[in-house]
């Protein structure tokens, strides 16, 4: 079961640049959250700065009591090992093999044999679908294939943490929906910690249990996936329904003037869609930390938009899930 990384009061500054301050959040242990923000306002630099490739100047990042953010450099790398990356280039070699590539953590950090090295590639190969282009170089095979050989890179040492920055970037959205399936069942079946970053609105709707989202040198908001998806907050009700009428424009942020025009034009944020149902492991799985649809919003006494979730083939997820998930309890369905 995957660990869980509290972040206190975290800030990053590049000279007199603040990338962002003061951040405080919980990665539960084992859940899939995500990380929005509009473009440079620092989200790989925070999970930079999770994985310790970076510094931050104040704060701390607890995991299994020990702090990352000021720990020696020997415990650091201990506890690097706790992590998978998926970088947002997916950054393989372009001179290796995908085999190889794939085998270099493991050729790197561990003692194994070959024959073992073998069976684990073999198997995160297999995980993402690309048995049979082991022998293939990055330069190659399609931008989707790159960014599943990454995702096997950093499952090869069985990561507790694994950050996804932009897995779908570039993809187009048949693959897209394929990654995001392939990423819920891995959360089932790995039971890891996971943080994505992610500019495709569809996925921070309907794969992650926690949202937050990162503006204007800090975090506005983060919490559970119904909280943020019926909020009134105009920075995340713009961001999670991609409006154009909102505090964010094209130069990151709008400026006073655009916002008082705006504002004499008459502020109609408009009606909230619908909140989707949740993405759900396919095969007869279940994610042990995936919440029953609603549950937030009523222990809030929050109602939700109108048609909530509802699926594409018109099944209502509030009486859907609790039979689906008694039928996968037996082992059916
Ligand atoms: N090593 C570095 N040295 C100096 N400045 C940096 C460094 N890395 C990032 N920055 C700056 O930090 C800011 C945030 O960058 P970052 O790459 O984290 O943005 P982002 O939110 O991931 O954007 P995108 O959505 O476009 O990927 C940018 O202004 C960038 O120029
Ligand atoms: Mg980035």
């Amino acid at each position: 079961m995957g660990v869980e990384v509290v972040v206190e009061g975290l800030t990053k500054s590049f000279g007199r640049q603040v990338i962002w301050e003061d951040v405080t959040l919980t990665l539960p242990a084992g859940e899939i959250s995500v990380l929005l923000g509009p473009s440079g306002t620092g989200k790989s630099v925070f999970l930079k700065s999770l994985v310790g490739l970076l510094r931050p100047e104040r704060g701390h990042i607890w995991i299994d009591g020990h702090d990352l953010a000021n720990c020696s450099e020997n415990k650091l790398y201990e506890l690097r090992r706790l992590f998978g990356v998926l970088f947002q280039d997916g950054a393989l070699f372009g001179s290796l093999n995908l085999y190889d590539n794939v085998a270099f953590p493991l050729r790197e950090h561990t003692r194994r044999s070959e024959t073992e090295i073998r069976r684990i590639v073999m198997e995160k190969m297999d995980l993402v679908g690309l048995v049979g282009a082991e022998g293939k170089l990055p330069g190659e095979i399609s931008g989707g294939m790159r960014k599943r050989a990454g995702l096997a890179r950093a499952l090869v040492l069985d990561p507790e943490i694994i950050l996804f920055d932009e897995p779908d970037s570039g993809l187009d959205p048949v693959r897209t929906a394929y990654l995001n399936q392939l990423i819920v069942n891995l959360n089932a079946e790995t039971e890891a910690t996971f943080l994505i970053v992610t500019h495709d609105i569809n996925t921070a709707r309907t794969v992650p249990d926690g949202i937050g989202l990162l503006f204007r040198r800090e975090l506005i908001m983060f919490g559970p996936r119904e909280m943020l998806l019926s909020s009134d907050e105009p920075v995340v009700r713009q961001f999670l329904n991609a409006r154009r009428h909102g505090p964010i424009g094209m130069s990151e942020e709008k400026d006073v003037s655009e916002l008082e025009a705006e504002a004499q034009l008459g502020h109609d944020p408009g009606v909230l869609p619908p909140i989707p149902p949740q993405l759900m492991p396919s095969e007869n799985r279940m994610r042990r930390t995936q919440r029953p649809p609603g549950a937030w919003l009523a222990a809030n006494g929050v109602i939700p938009p109108p048609n909530s979730f509802v699926d594409e083939r018109g099944r209502n997820w509030l009486e859907e899930y609790p039979r689906l998930v008694a039928a996968r309890a037996r082992g059916e369905g």
